[in-house]
């Protein structure tokens, strides 16, 4: 059986993608939908795709399942559009930066009994996969105190941030998702912090572009959040899991797993430079995962609710700012 995938949007994120179907086995990329002509022409050089409007793609037998790549404040829309179409639906992060839009969305896919997979990639790569599995073998105990670094090379262009929503809705959305997904419980509390450090343009813009967040589950245990615009060394994405038993560590991803020592000390090539690149398995391995579902009929590994819940977090935070006090969530 072979999932026949349309790709919505063919920018950055749905060139990745693109290149994931036409990877997985049992993944066909039909069609791309792009309102610049020369990006979807690139894809179909690349692919050998066709290029549809996203209407006609919606009324395609011959595609099963869409991959929506275009910027956020489409996204609900589409979900609703393909999933009342009887498509597949694997949707990029966020669904939309308003919690009541994603609430109404999130219904109207349950209406129409959707299929609908979020792209929180982290949870797809290899090594926090296996740092998930070793908590979930016993291996360090009981979960109680988780630390995410998760800081950008540089910032994105400016007109990205202006319909990004910010950096807790945009970036901090995935280490939200992952906390939830390490903590093993829902989180109860957000305390947060947040400046223009490295930035001032993004800070005229409205956002903030360095940022520290707190969570807290019911039972206490806390999860350490840290996001910031600009690494002058390169993509820095480390998990660290303190347990009752133990601890356990995802450190970086290098340009090769070399250590060259001299006279002036040890050195090592730079970090994988941004998620493009660094997150190559983790987007293959989600893409491979939502095949897999529609395949064996099986729940979606990330859903809706998940997209809800870690956008519920964004907004959670970004109220500690405005009130300078920790907000419950429960
Ligand atoms: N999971 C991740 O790691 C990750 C990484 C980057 C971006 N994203 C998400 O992916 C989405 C896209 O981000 P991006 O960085 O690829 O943006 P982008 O601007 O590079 O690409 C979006 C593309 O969609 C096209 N587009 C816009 N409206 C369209 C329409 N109606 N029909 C067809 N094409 C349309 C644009 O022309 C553009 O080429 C955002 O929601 C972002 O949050 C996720």
């Amino acid at each position: 059986m072979t999932i026949r995938i349309a790709i919505l949007g063919a920018g950055r994120i749905g060139q990745v993608h693109a290149r994931a179907v036409a990877s997985v086995p049992g993944a066909a990329l039909v069609a791309v939908a792009e309102l610049v002509a020369e990006m979807a022409e690139h894809m179909r050089g690349q692919f050998g795709c066709d290029i549809r409007e996203i209407n006609q793609i919606a009324a395609s037998d011959d595609a099963d399942a869409v991959v929506i790549c275009t910027p956020t404040d489409t996204h609900a829309d589409l979900i609703e559009q393909f999933t009342a179409a009887g498509k597949a639906v694997f949707c990029e992060k966020p669904i939309d930066l308003d919690v009541e839009r994603v609430r109404a969305c999130l219904q109207k896919v349950e209406a129409v009994d959707g299929r609908l997979m979020l792209g929180f990639n982290r949870r797809f790569d290899p090594d926090f996969m296996a740092l998930k599995a070793a908590i979930d073998e016993g291996r360090i105990g009981d979960v109680e105190m988780i630390a995410i670094t998760s800081r950008d090379p540089g910032p994105p262009p400016y007109d990205y941030i202006t319909r990004s929503g910010g950096i807790f809705r945009d970036m901090m959305i995935h280490d939200f998702d992952v906390a939830r997904w390490l903590l093993g419980e829902e989180v109860a509390s957000v305390q947060a912090a947040a400046s223009v450090l490295t930035d001032a343009e993004i800070g005229k813009l409205g956002d903030y572009d360095s940022a520290n967040v707190i969570l807290t589950t019911a039972s206490g245990k806390h999860c350490m959040i840290t996001n910031t615009r600009r690494a002058a060394y390169g993509y820095d994405q480390r998990i660290e899991v303190h347990g009752s038993k133990g601890a356990v560590a995802a450190s970086n991803t290098h340009e090769a797993n070399i250590e060259i020592a001299d006279a002036s000390g040890y050195h090592r090539p730079p970090l994988l430079n941004f998620f493009m690149t660094r997150y190559v398995a983790a987007y293959a391995n989600e893409i491979a995962a939502f095949v897999q579902a529609l395949t064996s009929g099986s729940e979606m590994p990330t859903t809706g609710t998940d997209g809800l819940k870690a956008l519920e977090l964004a907004e959670a935070a970004l109220q500690s700012i405005e009130t300078g006090t920790a907000v419950r969530t429960q």
